[in-house]
């Protein structure tokens, strides 16, 4: 959805814009060449990998952009450091990217085996093998559920709890396949549109990163931080997600803070799920500060 972004926040030359969520750079990419001269970009992601690639990839706009590795969650301090009282845009592209999903180190994939990891920022300390082989059964029930909605979060538990006995659950694959074999037969193949250890996965990675649990108050710094009629763009991966911004969304209106501009939130379009399929339960909203 990066034309729908960059038309929103219809960034301009001069302009302080912060992308939250900055990744391998597309949004910021397109955001830098409408900001000179004179304009800055602040991009924010808690993968180091990621930063580096942007700074190559933004190397002939040196001096208008500042990349931070932290969590967006501290925006407010970050940009208060940085002297920055008001911001004319803000973008966040929630989840992780294509380029995190294809480094089979990292652990983000069931479809390629890598060590159980998944976190986004490699310097903090819980990976994903932790949260597998530590949690009681009860607590990793409640994760495949909250996190995921996983139908099958009670039997999904037990046989983690099991298999770890005889050896720890340390890649990808052994979890997927773990995954599997606690389903029922009959929904293991052809019964999902997903595969059956998406949720397992979206689940546990949400826990890892502590995903859910910062979004409002992020949402509410970055508001809290915009010009008058600057926009607030707001790209979720998936409906947990999307529920957050909504209700924040909402709140935040009946504070008399914002402007809702989309009433319902856009979806791809079909031709941008077939080049990228994960993109397929993506929710996009936009505000607008009073
Ligand atoms: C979907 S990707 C963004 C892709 C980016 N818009 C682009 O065009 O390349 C999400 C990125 O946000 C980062 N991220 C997710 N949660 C974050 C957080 N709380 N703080 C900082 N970065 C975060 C991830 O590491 C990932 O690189």
């Amino acid at each position: 959805m990066l034309r729908e972004v960059i038309d929103y926040l219809d960034p301009k030359p001069g302009q302080i814009i912060v992308d939250a969520t900055v990744g391998t750079g597309g949004h910021s990419l397109e955001i830098l060449k409408r900001i000179i001269p004179g304009g800055k970009l602040i991009g924010f992601d808690r993968d180091e990998n990621s930063l580096a690639v942007c700074r190559q990839r933004f190397s002939e706009f040196n001096g208008n952009f500042e990349l931070v590795h932290a969590n967006f969650v501290d925006l407010d301090q970050v940009l208060e450091k940085q002297g920055i009282t008001g911001i004319d845009g803000i973008v966040f592209d929630l989840g992780i990217s294509t380029y995190q999903l294809k480094d089979m180190e990292r652990g983000f994939s069931f479809q390629q085996e890598g060590p159980l990891d998944m976190r986004m920022d490699q310097s903090s300390y819980i990976s994903a093998y932790d949260l597998v082989n530590n949690l009681n059964e009860s607590e990793i029930s409640d994760i495949l559920w909250n996190f995921g909605q996983e139908r099958w979060h009670n039997r999904i538990a037990r046989l983690l709890v099991q298999e770890r006995k005889v050896q720890p659950i340390s890649t990808t694959v052994q979890l997927a396949d773990l995954v599997m074999r606690a389903i029922p037969y009959r929904y293991r193949k052809g019964y999902y549109r997903i595969h059956p250890a998406t949720r397992t996965f979206q689940a546990v990675r949400i826990a890892v990163n502590r995903e859910l649990e910062i979004l409002e108050s992020s949402i509410r710094k970055a508001v809290a931080i915009l010009k008058k009629k600057a926009k607030i763009c707001v790209i979720s991966f998936h409906s947990l997600e999307d529920r957050v911004i909504k209700h924040t969304f909402r709140a935040l209106k009946a504070d008399g803070l914002i402007d809702i501009i989309t009433a319902k939130p856009m979806t791809p379009v079909a031709s941008e799920v077939v080049i990228n399929p994960s993109s397929r339960s993506s929710k996009f909203r936009v505000a607008e500060r009073i």
